[in-house]
């Protein structure tokens, strides 16, 4: 069975309150804890998923690691680290990607089947939203549609925007480089 694009859903939510498989983090290299996305999840996920972080002792940005959600009614957290934002000539663009493609094999290896992904540096790491959501975008598209294991098993896949300006901008720009993928 060929498998079509992924039918990627935009919502405008709080993604500690999904009742998803696995909820993605955008943590920093120490998944201490931190601010924005980071300190929310952590706050409702409580004080056991920053006990399993510390036992996993950092991850490197562009790469993914996965905990149990504890209080979060998602199942899972999969922890990735994007890259920040210095105008685009230190690898932004591929570091970003790695987040999205290795949290996609990381859920397929723990049999996810929906998947919610918040704006990875987007907010304290300063990435432009738009860039940011085509390379979303055609990262989710490109990997869902391989061969990698676990890929036939995600069924949904939700990029989260948190407040209106963010979500009218995130979806514009995912259908942007959707419907360029199609013409490409
Ligand atoms: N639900 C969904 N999205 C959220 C939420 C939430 N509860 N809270 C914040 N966001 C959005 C922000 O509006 C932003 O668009 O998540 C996006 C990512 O922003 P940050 O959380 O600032 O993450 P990032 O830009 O990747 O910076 C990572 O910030 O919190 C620290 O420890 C983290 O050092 C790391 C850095």
């Amino acid at each position: 069975m060929t498998r079509g694009a992924p039918a990627i859903e935009v919502l405008d939510a709080d993604i500690t309150r999904l009742t998803v498989d696995a909820i993605v983090n955008a943590a920093n290299e120490s998944l201490l804890g931190g601010g924005g996305v980071d300190g929310a999840i952590h706050r409702a996920a409580g004080p056991d998923l920053l006990a399993e972080c510390r036992g996993i002792g950092g991850c490197p940005t562009g790469q993914a690691r996965i905990t149990a959600g504890y209080r979060l009614p998602a199942a899972h957290v999969i922890h990735t680290v994007g890259p920040v934002w210095h105008g685009g000539d230190r690898d932004e663009d591929r570091l970003l990607a790695s987040c999205y493609r290795e949290s996609l094999i990381l859920a397929g290896r723990h049999q996810v089947a929906s998947i919610a992904f918040p704006a990875i540096s987007t907010g304290i790491y300063g990435y432009p939203a738009d860039r940011a959501a085509r390379i979303a975008a055609r990262t989710v598209d490109e990997t869902w549609t391989s061969d990698l294991p676990g890929m036939a098993g995600l069924e949904r896949v939700l990029f989260v925007y948190f407040g209106a300006e963010a979500f009218a901008q995130g979806r514009a720009a995912v259908a942007e480089a959707a419907g360029q993928q199609r013409r490409d």
